[in-house]
């Protein structure tokens, strides 16, 4: 059921399954690894776990509410792969499905457009058990999840985002160990790389296959870079930094392979090839969503390993999470996605900050986030009237959440979220927002 957007454009929000339903273990949903990495310790900043958190299961058709209040026309969220499939094989458990088939069908009722992100990265921990991302296999059991979440809930669904952050998962996951499932590694991340570029492009044409109307795209995290210095050494620095912050999830994908000639370690993943996989990680998505909230000044350093880059700090205003505002770089992104000819289609899928937020009198005055949102819809606006194909924006997002390592600490939301009471407030920045959509600011 199309709806005409304001402008032919998405103004929405997002939020992830992991970081806002809760529930953790209710009406048949198992262990996904978000839940055992934060029940180790150490793992999570603020000790927290993600559930009971926002409560999101419970609370759903208050945060519809919200969402019409608003007056987005858009909603992206993740749908919990433990919940619909609590081992991550088998047959779909119908109290999960039902959860979501009502959620979407309140959407679909307030004319609000689901996006609905197929994999946020929270695994169910029986398929981690097996070896998760490193373990080829999860090629089918993605198609498996894919083919069956489609056949449920299809109907409802016309945008599907495959993955989210392929490289955050994988990197922070299964390199570096600072995320679920806190596996360490090049081996590890080259073939979770590998596996995660090969299951999503299988998972895209399994939907294809059997729903010839639904919108496919997927979403990658960005970093704009800068070089530190306009010399040979620092440029070809930022042209390693880019092709692993920005190009490593998208080059492959639109056939123009690995970006190896920048980043030569990326041959050693040739070792975990079958034949015909370069052309089976190709798809030739509906849309590529784009998640931006920062950027980076890039200089040379022989001594990192791989890479030969280190990123300087500037004297920019930063959010809580201490990443450095500048809004330039959303534009600059939009406008070398849009140059690729193989995209034709963009979304910034996730934009927003992180700020102390503190109620007085009932109110939040976050006129940080809100000058924040405002600079950065004003690239997306610049970028789109010189021609680049984006047609929406999501905010990061509805409300306060789980920030994976950080835990409750870092609040995106529109709405503050009381972790006592599970009370949502509008924040200064939901009214603006609001008023925005409604074409009044
Ligand atoms: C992105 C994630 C999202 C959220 C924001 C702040 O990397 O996709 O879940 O945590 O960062």
């Amino acid at each position: 059921m199309p709806i005409a957007p304001k402008d032919n454009f998405l103004y929405g929000v997002a939020t992830s399954a992991a970081q806002i339903e809760g529930a953790a273990w209710e009406d048949g949903r198992l262990d996904s690894i978000w839940d055992v990495f934060a029940r180790k310790k150490g793992k999570i900043k603020d000790r927290s776990h993600p559930s009971p958190g926002c409560d999101h299961y419970h609370l759903w058709q208050k945060d519809v509410e919200n969402l019409v209040w608003l007056g987005v026309n858009a909603y992206r969220f993740s749908l919990s792969w433990s919940r619909l499939i609590p081992l991550g094989r088998g047959e779909l458990n119908p109290k999960g499905v039902s959860f979501y088939q009502r959620l979407l069908a309140a959407l679909r009722k307030n004319d609000i457009r689901p996006y609905v992100t197929l994999y946020h990265w929270d695994l169910p921990q029986s398929l981690e058990d097996k070896g998760g991302w490193t373990n080829r296999d999860i090629t089918s059991w993605f198609v498996e999840y894919a083919h069956k979440v489609d056949k449920a809930l299809g109907e409802f669904i016309d945008s599907y985002i495959i993955l989210n952050e392929p490289l955050v998962f994988t990197a922070l996951g299964y390199l570096l160990g600072i995320h679920a499932p806190g596996r360490r590694g090049l081996a590890n991340f080259l073939k979770a790389m590998h596996h995660a570029l090969l299951a999503q492009a299988e998972a895209a044409r399994a939907i294809r296959d059997q729903n010839k109307q639904v919108r496919l795209g997927t979403s990658i995290s960005c970093v704009m870079g800068y070089p530190y210095r306009q010399q040979e050494k620092d440029l070809r620095a930022l042209a390693r930094f880019d092709a692993l912050m920005n190009r490593l999830f998208v080059d492959p994908v639109v056939g123009r392979g690995y970006p190896t000639q920048e980043l030569p370690v990326l041959k050693k993943a040739e070792r975990y090839f079958a034949p015909q996989d370069l052309e089976k990680i190709c798809f030739d998505f509906d849309f590529w969503g784009i998640n931006s909230y920062t950027t980076k000044l890039v200089k040379y350093a022989w001594y990192v390993p791989y890479v030969h880059y280190r990123e300087i700090r500037r004297d920019l205003p930063r959010t809580e999470m201490d990443w450095e505002i500048e809004p330039q770089g959303i534009y600059d992104l939009l406008k070398k996605f849009g140059s690729y000819p193989e995209i034709k289609e963009i979304l910034i899928s996730e934009n927003g900050a992180a700020f102390y937020d503190e109620v007085i009198g009932g109110k939040i005055y976050d006129f940080r986030r809100i000058n924040y949102l405002k600079q950065h819809l004003a690239m997306v606006e610049k970028a789109r009237q010189e021609g680049v194909p984006v047609r929406g924006y999501f905010v990061w997002s509805l409300m306060d959440n789980f920030e994976w390592a950080e835990g409750f600490r870092m609040r995106f939301g529109l709405f503050y979220v009381n972790y006592e009471t599970k009370e949502r407030l509008p924040k200064e920045s939901a009214w603006w927002y609001r008023e925005l959509i409604r074409g009044n600011t």
